[in-house]
């Protein structure tokens, strides 16, 4: 028997909806591998924790999560708390505190759901955008001076780092050689930001020579967004930076059909600490406790989590599971379905005991 020992943290909104629906997945899969054990301790942090705390989660929290094998988070965000106060609060010291500096965001179209674009196809959308996870934009740097006063300043310093770049685009090249069409996208702005883009692009140029078979090619952030709308097919493997990836895998999960479906892995390659897989979106106000959310993007984050652990196969047969049912046209409202979140979840569980 193989044994994982997971740290749960649901936290706001439709998170705890979603990974409840991830858990009793997980659980079923769990049943059908036969060899595999996935232990869950679930962790009630977040705003609720908050209002009643002052925290997000307890000052030795890392301390506390540092001896899982792995993270399954949901979400953060509350209407009456400010979002610099929850994201910092909770989801970002985890990400930071364990270096987790690769940010992995698979995104194709499933069986069943449709792109938003005309005549795009699950052949012409099957990308993975790796997004820089640890400086950058959100690095935290900067501050605010003068307050209330009319000469009030703030600033947001970006951080690219010789070792925080190269790690990260080793990482993407890597990626890239390990798919099959072996094509990266270097996301840049260096036109208009003329320092740590700069030094983000030559570290490209640089890293590009130790892996030959990929080919590669450099887009402005901006031009990026239309090619990712027009061209879809032209793109495979993506890499930018922290803000920069975080925008474009919004469209990315828009274009593959919803939010509710895309995935993301905070990882640390050198596994020194426990990765993180949780859902790209957030704690989505508007139908929390309706019991509606997608929860497909936490099965297929559930899916990287396996993977990540060594389960390749639980993995793909997850993903196979999850693909069978969108395919079947059991989906929730966000793309085009009337399935609660419950039922979605439970024709994943039958077709992970149907299928071999
Ligand atoms: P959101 O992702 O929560 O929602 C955006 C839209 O997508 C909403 O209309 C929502 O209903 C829909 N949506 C999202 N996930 C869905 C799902 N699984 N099924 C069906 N529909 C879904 O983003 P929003 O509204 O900008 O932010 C709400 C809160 O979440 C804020 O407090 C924000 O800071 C936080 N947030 C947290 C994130 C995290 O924990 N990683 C990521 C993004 C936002
Ligand atoms: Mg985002």
């Amino acid at each position: 028997m193989r044994e994982y020992s997971i740290a749960a943290i649901p936290a706001d909104g439709i998170g705890p909806e979603v990974i409840a629906a991830g858990q009793t997945v997980l659980a079923n899969l769990e049943m059908r591998l036969g060899d595999v054990k996935l232990t869950f301790k679930n962790f009630t942090w977040g705003s609720d924790y908050y209002r009643k705390h002052g925290v997000m989660m307890p000052s030795d929290g890392l301390e506390q999560l540092k001896k899982f094998d792995a993270i399954y988070f949901g979400a953060v965000g509350a209407p009456d708390v400010p979002d610099h106060v929850t994201l910092w609060g909770l989801r970002l010291p985890i990400c930071q505190g364990f270096d987790q500096y690769a940010n992995v965001r698979p995104t194709k179209i499933l069986p069943g759901i449709t792109s938003p674009l005309r005549n795009c196809g699950a052949d012409d959308l099957d990308w993975v955008i790796v997004r820089e996870n640890s400086e950058g934009e959100y690095s935290g740097h900067g501050g605010r001076a003068h307050r209330g006063l009319p000469e009030e300043v703030g600033t947001e310093v970006a951080i690219f780092t010789r070792v925080g770049v190269t790690r990260i685009m080793r990482y993407a090249f890597r990626l890239a050689q390990s798919r099959p069409r072996k094509l990266l996208t270097v996301v840049t702005k260096s036109n208009a930001q003329r320092h740590g883009m700069v030094l983000w692009d030559e570290i490209a140029s640089e890293v590009a020579e130790e892996f030959p078979e990929v080919t590669w090619d450099k887009m402005l952030v901006d031009a990026m967004t239309v090619r990712m709308t027009l061209k879809p097919r032209s793109l495979d493997t993506i890499v930018a930076t922290n803000l920069h990836a975080d925008i474009l895998s919004d469209l990315a999960g828009a274009l593959a059909g919803s939010l509710g479906v895309a995935p993301t892995a905070n990882i640390d390659p050198e596994r020194r600490f426990p990765s993180m897989f949780e859902p790209i979106h957030g704690s989505a106000f508007d139908i929390a406790g309706k019991g509606i959310a997608n929860p497909v993007a936490a099965f297929w984050t559930a899916a990287q989590m396996l993977d990540h652990l060594g389960e390749r196969e639980g993995s793909s047969r997850l993903m196979r599971a999850v693909e069978r049912v969108t395919g079947a046209g059991i989906l929730t409202p966000d793309v085009g379905g009337s399935a609660t979140t419950l039922e979605v979840a439970e024709a994943v569980c039958d077709a992970l005991h149907s299928s071999n």
